[in-house]
């Protein structure tokens, strides 16, 4: 657990999550939902099982931080999977999320949380850490960009999202 202040002087707390973290982690995604369609949440998802989160907190090939207010409230999820960890040709890659509620973005916290999972990648000794990003999110695409991410090519009309068509870059980063 630690904890990291803001640009506007508001600290929050980083850490893993814990069993207990079931109910605020569904409302989190909820409100993520509300507020962009950047990500993959969409309302009315139906919520993740207790089970099935609880079974992920204990997965070592899951690697996740949440950000907890005051108040014990999720803010944000950051995420690093590796994705096919029994596979000899595929088991140095992984994919990483991270998503913020609206009002703790521009505070410093994506770079931060995007170093801590290149850290975490690095440790686990991977190659490549991807991820797919919607080609109209300024603020995602500035992030990765900075923290040394390449486009390497585009998914082109990868969502439908609210009668639009959306590409996604592909992006990734080599870490050796
Ligand atoms: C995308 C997201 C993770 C970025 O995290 P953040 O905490 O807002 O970003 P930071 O404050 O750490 O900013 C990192 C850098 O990105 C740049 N940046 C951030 N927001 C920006 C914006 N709206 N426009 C342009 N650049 C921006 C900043 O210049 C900053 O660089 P600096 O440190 O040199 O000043 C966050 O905005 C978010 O969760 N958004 C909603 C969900 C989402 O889109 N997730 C990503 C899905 S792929």
């Amino acid at each position: 657990m630690e904890k990291f202040r803001l640009k506007n002087g508001q600290e929050v707390t980083i850490r893993f999550a814990e069993a207990k973290d079931y109910e605020a982690y569904c409302v989190f995604y909820e409100k993520l939902a509300e507020e962009t369609v950047f990500t993959n949440q969409y309302v009315g998802r139906p919520r993740r099982s207790k089970e099935a989160f609880e079974a992920q907190l204990h997965d070592e090939n899951i690697y996740r931080l949440i950000v907890t207010d005051k108040d014990e409230q999720i803010v944000g999820v950051c995420t690093v999977v590796v994705e096919r960890p029994e596979h000899p040709w595929l088991n140095k890659s992984c994919d990483f999320g991270i998503m913020l509620l609206k009002a703790y973005t521009g505070q410093g916290l994506g770079k931060y949380l995007m170093k801590k999972m290149e850290d975490w990648a690095r440790s686990q000794k991977m190659h490549r850490i991807g991820a797919q990003v919607r080609t109209k999110n300024i603020a995602a695409m500035a992030l990765y960009l900075k923290c040394g991410f390449e486009v390497e090519g585009i998914a082109r009309d990868a969502a439908y999202i609210n009668g639009e068509w959306h590409n996604q870059y592909y992006i990734s980063k080599i870490l050796d």
